[in-house]
């Protein structure tokens, strides 16, 4: 069986053959075409390559003949669709592989291979969760499609816009950047538990009077995230914007707030409002 380096490079050898005979075809000297003939070994080729050698001038039978001088045009052709002859009948084989199916690998024993689902126990928002998952499953998949809790929203699944935060322990986490199975034991906070028993949180409300949204779709990372900052404020803990980190800050300026909200990305826009509802939160707990 080939390896895939061999099948590498020949496929690049027919690659840059297809290359060279669409250069040729703007730039062909009887030296380029033996160089090329002589590369690939291929006896019609070369056979074409020397008929486009320049016969020696009258009067100059000594004479090295001229390399680059301009071959005749009938000999120019017929080298020209010997190369591309042989240029098809490389490339035949690499049809013939693509259209033929990959053999069925053996079944992987090593570290690749599927590792079986596992009992995994989450607490969310206070209540116990046995879930059967795959080990690899991050948190957001895990809460969204076993759990059923869908209202932390997948954004770029890759850690960059905030759509997915939830809280852990109290502190804000991209829950597509973390797999279900490290979080056993620890408290899970979706926005679906951010709610009291018959009212809506701080931050929900404030959020609702300033109008903190448009679709809606980033809201319950940024209520996640909202919640986080404050408490992350009130126990002193310093952001990026903190003019003298060794002081604690007294003041939650809009600054502040834009920073520390920066991991949750609006692509409708609202910060505006966002800063407003965190910022009346704020107030009103203080
Ligand atoms: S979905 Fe997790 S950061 Fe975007
Ligand atoms: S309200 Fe639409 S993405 Fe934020």
């Amino acid at each position: 069986m080939k390896s895939h380096g061999v099948a590498a490079s020949e496929l690049l050898q027919r690659r840059l053959l297809h290359i060279e005979v669409r250069t040729l075809r703007y730039a062909t000297t009887a030296q380029t075409a033996s160089r090329l003939a002589r590369a690939l070994a291929i006896p019609s080729l070369m056979e074409a390559a020397n008929a486009m050698s320049p016969t020696p001038r009258p009067g100059h039978h000594d004479a090295p003949p001229d390399a680059s001088s301009e071959p005749t045009e009938p000999a120019r052709r017929r080298f020209l669709q010997s190369a591309a002859a042989a240029a098809a009948l490389g490339a035949a084989p690499h049809l013939h592989a693509q259209n033929t199916p990959e053999p069925t690998p053996a079944a992987d024993t090593g570290a690749n291979a599927p590792v079986p689902a596992q009992p995994v126990r989450l607490n969310i928002n206070g209540r116990e969760y046995a879930l059967h998952i795959e080990p690899r499953v991050t948190l957001l998949d895990a809460l969204r499609d076993y759990a059923q809790l869908t209202g932390t929203k997948k954004g770029c699944d890759r850690g960059q816009c905030g759509a997915c935060t939830v809280l852990v322990d109290g502190r804000r986490i991209n829950a597509c950047l973390t797999l279900a199975v490290m979080h056993e034991g620890q408290r899970i906070t979706t926005v679906e538990g951010l709610a009291g028993a018959t009212a809506p949180s701080t931050i929900q409300r404030a959020f609702v009077e300033r109008d903190a949204l448009q679709c809606g779709f980033c809201t319950p990372g940024q209520l996640c995230s909202a919640t986080a900052c404050l408490a992350e404020f009130a126990a002193g803990t310093a952001s990026a914007a903190t003019a003298d980190v060794r002081a604690r800050a007294t003041e939650l300026s809009d600054a502040e707030i834009r920073e520390r909200m920066s991991g949750n990305i609006c692509r409708c826009g609202a910060y505006a409002n966002i800063v407003a509802a965190v910022r009346d939160a704020h107030s009103a707990s203080a």
